[in-house]
């Protein structure tokens, strides 16, 4: 069966399910033991053909416990991210205004930690619920247990452990707006909003990144195809010298280089290899044009990180997860 996905690759499972509920999630999981889960698709790069089973988490719900002005919002696995932040914002609850747009669904959002102009989905987070598939049992964490860092977390490290089933985010009044990011606040001026509610700052959000990313629909593409670099203040005060201009800033564990900027200057922008290519607008974003596979994407990335590594000797890491193929069990 064809499996879709953000890239736009093909991709054929021998086995695949649609998952809609927790319990469905257990007795598939009791005879598929080695079953990939997954959600839309919106961060992985697919193999053609996949023999492990994959079961795709596709159960649904929200609840909305009001706390005072805050409120709680419990949503499973399978609904959708962007579905989410609306659902939140026409409820007169902000927190989540700079995640909006994001593609995929609610369960993948803590896997990746998914983040854009300040905010960080750990931040937000109240809870995970999970399956334990080692365990056989359902367990919540606490954000502190799940190993978040930038555009990393426990579930992306060790795959095989947990199955997310929902999320518990508090929003509301309790999240301050964040407003410092360049693009967003140039936005928010054009627009003329001073005081912005975070409906506003969602809108502003909206429109930098029809504007920046290519639409996945139309431009097979997974976001960004590459991490932001973090590297040592020596190393940045180096690169400083000899690149004038070049962006940094100061991050958890060094300085944070725009990996944007050095595929940039290694001349990659617009370029395309094959049937996949760098997108004009944005470089850290790869893109299908049109019948482009997993390896296609794999070798531009792979010529990307050669030429930044040759030109600043700095190492990009792939964001989106590569999918091996293993034997079926
Ligand atoms: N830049 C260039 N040339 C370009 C484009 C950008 O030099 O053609 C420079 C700009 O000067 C800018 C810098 O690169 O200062 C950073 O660019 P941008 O603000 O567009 O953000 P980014 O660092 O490239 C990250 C996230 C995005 C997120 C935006 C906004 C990562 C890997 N990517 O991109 O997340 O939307 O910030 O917060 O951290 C994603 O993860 O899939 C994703 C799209």
């Amino acid at each position: 069966m064809p499996v879709p996905n953000a890239l736009g690759v093909p991709c054929t499972a021998q086995r695949l399910r649609f998952v809609r509920s927790e319990q469905e999630l257990m007795e598939a999981l009791s005879c598929w033991r080695d079953a990939l889960v997954v959600g839309q698709c919106s961060n992985l790069v697919l193999p053609k053909r996949l023999e492990r089973p994959l079961l795709v988490a596709a159960w649904r719900g929200l609840r909305l416990v009001r706390e005072g002005a805050d409120a709680l919002l419990t949503v499973a696995a399978g609904e959708s991210w962007h579905a989410l932040v609306r659902y939140s914002l026409g409820q007169g609850l902000g927190g989540l205004e700079n995640l909006a747009l994001i593609p995929g669904s609610v369960g993948a959002a803590p896997i990746q930690n998914i983040g854009a102009y300040g905010v960080e989905l750990s931040e937000r987070l109240i809870q995970v619920r999970v399956f334990d598939r080692r365990r056989g049992r359902v367990r919540r964490l606490a954000p502190s247990e799940c190993g978040f860092g930038y555009r990393t977390s426990l579930f992306k490290a060790q795959p095989d452990l947990y199955v997310v089933l929902g999320l518990t985010l508090r929003v509301g009044p309790c999240n301050p707006l964040v407003l410092d990011y360049p693009d967003v606040g140039r936005e928010l001026a054009k627009a003329g909003r001073a005081a912005p509610t975070p409906r506003q700052v969602a809108e502003a959000v909206i429109r930098i990144r029809r504007r920046k990313l290519p639409d996945p629909k139309r431009w097979g593409n997974v976001g960004s195809f590459f991490k932001n670099p973090i590297v040592s203040q020596r190393t940045a005060d180096r690169l400083g010298r000899r690149q004038p201009g070049l962006v940094a800033h100061s991050a958890l564990g060094g300085v944070k280089l725009a990996a944007a900027q050095l595929i940039d200057l290694c001349g990659w922008k617009g370029r395309r290899l094959g049937r996949v290519g760098v997108w004009r607008r944005q470089p850290l974003v790869l893109v299908n044009l049109g019948g482009g596979e997993a390896d296609d994407f794999l070798a531009l990335a792979q010529r990307i990180q050669a030429s930044v590594m040759r030109r600043f000797a700095v190492r990009l890491e792939l964001e989106p997860t590569p999918v091996q193929d293993g034997p079926a069990a």
